[in-house]
């Protein structure tokens, strides 16, 4: 999960990176509101989850607290890189003498952290690297030994941190080594990373990028989901537990493992081309060992979407034998009774196979179609998605 710099700058907070978190309003009452409070001048920077901001027009100064409601106004509402504005954070108007860049990110193909540090920070980074290589300053961290006092300063001298503020960034890394490891983050990112009047550096942005798989040990990031912006399909079938993404097209897909569903996509949106251009609307896996109550609720979900005119449930039946995946099907549309409406295209095959079928066939229900074969199941459900 990637998070808005509020967020991140919470977490900063958290763990001792200097920063000043302002408010955050969803109106430009609330904006207007948030630099009375402040005081003196602000700036009104939209909060999504996307770069460029600054580029893009969403931020901007504000001297006055109407001044704030009038650029919160042009701000709430804007587009940037496809992504509405629903959010700005008022936060004091900082006077920059200079800006760095620093992060800390995972390195998967060499299997190890990354540092990045540039004294010659501010809003492109990508250009310093292009101009200027030397001036980025790339350190690899052993994953072993991580980030302490003596690594962070080995660091800071590489980067060329100035005199005035370089002891201040040798706490700094090591608080955002903190942010990196304890959030179990996947990056950690300050650009600008500013000196201040008064040789005080400052986060004066953060991008933070949370590892899901680590969710577990982090009830407390819930609460940076955001809930508005989350697709409802998606977020109820998180809730079922359940494995799903939803995509653009007209046949739901319900399989077992992640490996027969990516196919099972792949073989629908080529079905798909002769019958109207249909393509696959989701991607569910069900996963092994998956029991009745599981499809029932992979059904619900699916059947939910309004998009989907046709669903393909594809079984290779391994630990979730055949017969429960059929009495799943069987459950679920007993249950969706009359709410149920939508063709249904299953293909089973291997582990109580027979049994599976049978209990299909004796069901016989008007919305299920059982085909032998992947391929001719896809077909059939994406000539049924656009009859
Ligand atoms: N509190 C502040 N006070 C004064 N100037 C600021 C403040 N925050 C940001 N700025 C200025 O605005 C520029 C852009 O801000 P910021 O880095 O937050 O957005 P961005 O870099 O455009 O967005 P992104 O990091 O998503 O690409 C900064 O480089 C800095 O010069
Ligand atoms: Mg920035």
């Amino acid at each position: 999960m990637d998070l808005m710099e509020y967020q991140a700058k919470e977490l900063f907070a958290k763990h001792g990176v200097p920063v000043t978190l302002g408010v955050v309003a969803n109106t430009p009452e609330e904006a207007r509101k948030g630099a009375e409070d402040l005081g003196g001048a602000v700036v009104v920077k939209a909060q999504v989850k996307a770069g460029g901001r600054g580029k893009a027009g969403g931020v901007k100064l504000a001297k006055t607290p109407q001044e704030a409601f009038d650029r919160a106004s042009d701000i709430l509402g804007m587009e940037i890189k496809g992504l509405t504005v629903n959010r700005v954070l008022i936060a004091p108007a900082a006077s920059i003498e200079d800006e760095y860049y620093f992060s800390f990110l995972l390195d998967r193909a060499n299997r190890q952290y990354l540092c990045i540090a540039s004294v010659e920070g501010g809003v492109e980074i990508e250009e310093v690297a292009k101009t200027n290589p030397d001036a980025v300053k790339q350190i690899p961290i052993d994953p072993g030994t991580g980030v302490d006092e003596a690594t962070a300063r080995a660091i800071a001298t590489e980067a060329a941190f100035p005199e005035p503020v370089f002891e201040q960034a040798v706490t700094m890394i090591q608080a955002l080594w903190k942010v990196f490891v304890e959030e179990d983050a996947t990056l950690v990112e300050v650009n600008p990373l500013a000196k201040l009047a008064g040789d005080k550096l400052e986060a004066l942005d953060g991008k933070v990028s949370l590892d899901d798989n680590a969710d577990f040990r982090h009830p407390d990031h819930e609460a940076f989901v955001d809930k508005s912006a989350e697709n409802p399909l998606e977020a109820k079938a998180k809730a079922l537990n359940l494995n799903y993404v939803k995509l653009e097209g007209q046949v739901g897909i319900i399989g077992n493992g992640a490996g027969l569903v990516m196919s099972t996509l792949d073989v629908v949106a080529y079905a798909g081309e002769a019958h109207g251009g249909v393509k696959p609307a989701n991607f569910l896996d069900i996963g092994g060992g998956a029991n009745a109550e599981v499809m029932a609720n992979g059904l619900d979900v699916i059947l939910g979407d309004p998009d989907v005119r046709s669903v393909f449930v594809n079984v290779f039946g391994g630990i979730t034998a055949c017969d429960e995946v059929a009495n799943g099907i069987v459950g679920a549309l007993d249950l969706l009774g009359d709410a149920a409406t939508k063709p249904l295209v299953v293909r089973l095959d291997g582990n109580n196979v027979e049994l599976g079928r049978q209990i299909l066939e004796e069901r016989n229900h008007p919305l299920v179609t059982l085909v032998g074969t992947m391929d001719g199941a896809a077909d059939k459900a994406a000539e049924l998605a656009n009859a």
